[in-house]
């Protein structure tokens, strides 16, 4: 609680300068609140007139929001479009298509531009290329690529034939690639022989054919591989293509394929409360608008700006703010392939002034890590940069603590660039609660307030309001277009996670806590709510490590809990029971490694636990649950204060309270 106390005695307050809001696209708070009430007066109204300004309709939609099989809405039902003429056609129709689309930046420092035109050849040219080997409308296909033009080819070829893509993030293990592949069906996978980060070379297609070989995904026919490194790699004869050879024999103009509406663009797994990640169903038309409004709006995109996103292509802000907004609205972006510390830690500023980026959205874990190393080397010090390109900051995935913020704002931005602390989740496709650059006074650590159309609110356990200045739980009252559709083949989940009959069936249930200022109403996020922990601004479920954990022969139980972290906000932290006797010295440190290990083999590196302690048992209440309370004190090493007397074995307390 302790961030979140800050932000609450926080009164500093940041107003955008008379400059940025003259300039602006919401320009000033009133604008922004008449769009709020164009929003309450009309709902469907508002957002037909952006569906229809913003994107490009194949058949033109008659209906806007259908509620009637609630909560499975729909939007824009009978329109057709497609997500791949958004992105690209439509600009090179308009004169555009000379524009540079992406400024990519290898690994080791190598620049290529590439126009629309030429991405809008090279989509065509890998689509037709998929349609060949089978490929077709309503396909799920699999991508576990490294952030590379060519990841952003393979999705939007997907969506030029209407196939549905599931991106894999680069750093999941086989098993967990394996999982999806086979919850999604999928029948083809793009992947890589390897991914450059940090000057080394890590295998994808080894993993890729671990993974296949684990069984369960024998519908996948085709394993197209994008040759990045040239390194070994196993092949199999008929299964496995080069990308560069199967679009070399194609003809670059592909026709798109128009889809309705409600048609799953992608599908994209992320942590809940449960031991299985979740396929979260996106739609084409609701999606791309609000992927595409968020453009404009939060960054304020404005037709000579450079956009740079860091994330990765296979989170939801890799989808929204790489591979779909920026390109739906015609954007200039810059795709990075490697890590913000090589060769140095001021490859960000770097980069910014080398490409005279605009506006740069990062993650807070990332400027909290790089502001440790630039207060130790004043070389990689923002301030040894020319930054002065810069107008807009952005920050997502996590709240990010004042004192991060403020170093953000004077050292990056100068003083001068408002900062966009974006709270949204993979569920929601885009922005939620956001500033707007030239509208909304800035508060560190807050959110502020909700999008216009967004009727985030805070509410109790029943589903009823509270009053600002008292914490509760986030939800969103109405659907909005860029909604999660569904836990894909899940409905039910999707019905009882998300719109939980406790508080009363109808409510979106975000998973976060959060309060709103008792004056402005700006909102504050306070963390999950649920079993989820929020690692350096990734999802892992808490279950979904403890699965791990006890599919290890020499475990009995597990217990993880997250701890706060100065630089990824939370680590996790196992409690662990094996089979024969707790170890302890050298061997219990040995068997953490290896724990370590094989975690980073089930799921993937970030799953990692930082901390790992051994116990004969963990602390249980009569009825057998584990009591979490108490292991999040002990990982925090705070003292035990709670009532341990229905405890067992109170002893297990000293044992399970010591590091490693
Ligand atoms: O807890 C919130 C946190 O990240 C969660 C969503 O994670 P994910 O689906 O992986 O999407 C991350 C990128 C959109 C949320 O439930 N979160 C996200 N943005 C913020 C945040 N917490 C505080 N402030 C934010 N700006």
């Amino acid at each position: 609680m302790s961030a979140i106390e800050s932000v609450l005695q926080e009164r500093r307050v940041f107003a955008p300068s008379e400059q940025t809001v003259a300039g602006a696209t919401v320009s000033g708070m009133d604008a922004y609140k008449a769009l709020c009430a164009e929003a309450e007066r009309d709902y469907e109204g508002f957002w037909a007139r952006l569906a229809r300004e913003t994107l490009t309709w194949q058949k033109p939609f008659t209906k806007v929001l259908d509620e009637s099989k609630a909560p499975f809405y729909t939007w824009f039902e009978d329109g057709e479009l497609n997500a791949s003429y958004n992105s690209l056609d439509r600009h090179v129709e308009a004169g555009n298509g000379e524009r540079v689309a992406i400024v990519f930046e290898a690994d080791d420092g190598t620049v290529t531009n590439v126009t629309y035109k030429d991405l809008l050849a090279r989509v065509s040219r890998f689509a037709n290329a998929l349609k060949k080997r089978g490929v077709k409308k309503g396909d799920r296909v699999v991508i576990y690529m490294p952030m590379s033009v060519e990841g952003v080819v393979a999705m939007q070829a997907c969506a030029r034939i209407g196939a549905t893509h599931s991106v894999v993030f680069g750093g999941f293990s086989s098993k967990s690639l394996n999982e999806r592949m086979v919850d999604v069906g999928a029948v083809a996978l793009i992947t890589a022989d390897e991914q450059m980060r940090g000057g080394k070379a890590l295998p994808l297609k080894n993993i890729a054919d671990e993974a296949l070989a684990m069984g369960g995904c024998e519908a996948v026919h085709s394993v197209i591989v994008y040759k990045r490194t040239g390194g070994k790699v196993a092949w199999h004869e008929g299964r496995d293509h080069w990308m560069h050879e199967i679009s070399a024999a194609e003809s670059d103009t592909c026709a798109p394929v128009p889809v309705g509406a409600e048609h799953p663009l992608f599908i994209l797994y992320t942590s809940g409360s449960t031991g299985k990640p979740k396929g979260v169903q996106h739609s084409t038309g609701g999606y791309l608008l609000w992927a595409a409004q968020t453009m404009k709006w939060t960054f304020d995109h404005k037709p000579n700006d450079v956009f740079w996103c860091t994330a990765d292509i296979g989170w939801i802000t890799g989808h929204s703010y790489i591979a779909y907004g920026p390109l739906t609205i015609g954007a200039t972006q810059v795709v990075f392939e490697g890590v913000p510390t090589y060769p140095n830690a001021g490859r960000f500023w770097d980069m910014i002034a080398k490409h005279k980026v605009t506006v740069f959205y990062t993650a807070p874990t990332a400027i909290r890590s790089l502001i440790k190393m630039a207060e130790a080397d004043a070389k990689v010090h923002p301030k040894s940069y020319d930054l002065s390109s810069l107008r807009i900051l952005g920050t997502v995935g996590e709240p990010i603590n004042p004192e991060a913020w403020v170093w953000y704002y004077e050292n990056v931005g100068g003083k001068r660039c408002p900062i966009v602390d974006t709270w949204w989740q993979t569920e929601t496709g885009g922005h939620m609660i956001t500033p707007l650059p030239g509208a909304t006074p800035l508060v560190p650590g807050s959110c502020t307030l909700p999008l216009p159309g967004i009727m985030a609110a805070i509410v109790d356990e029943t589903g009823q309001d509270v009053p600002n200045g008292q914490g509760g739980i986030l939800v969103v009252k109405r659907p909005w277009p860029s909604m999660i559709r569904n836990v894909w083949g899940q409905p039910e989940r999707y019905k009882s996670g998300y719109f939980p009959e406790e508080l009363g069936g109808t409510l979106y249930l975000a998973g976060d806590g959060s309060v709103r200022d008792k004056d402005t109403g700006y909102f504050t996020i306070m963390g999950r709510i649920d079993d989820v922990l929020n690692v350096s601004g990734h999802r892992l479920g808490t279950m979904e490590i403890e699965s791990a954990l006890v599919a290890n022969p020499l475990v009995a139980e597990a217990a993880v809990v997250g701890r706060p972290d100065d630089t990824t906000g939370e680590a996790v932290v196992a409690f662990v029971v094996l089979k024969a006797t707790r170890p302890q010295g050298d061997e219990a440190v040995k068997l953490a490694n290896d724990l370590r290990a094989w975690v980073g083999k089930e799921i993937g590196p970030i799953a990692k636990p930082k901390d790992i302690r051994f116990g004969e048992n963990l602390p249980k209440t009569r009825s057998g649950k584990i009591m979490r309370r108490l292991l999040r004190s002990l990982a925090k090493g705070e003292a035990i204060t709670q009532d341990v007397s229905t405890l067992e074995n109170p002893a297990i307390l000293d044992q399970l309270g010591e590091s490693l």
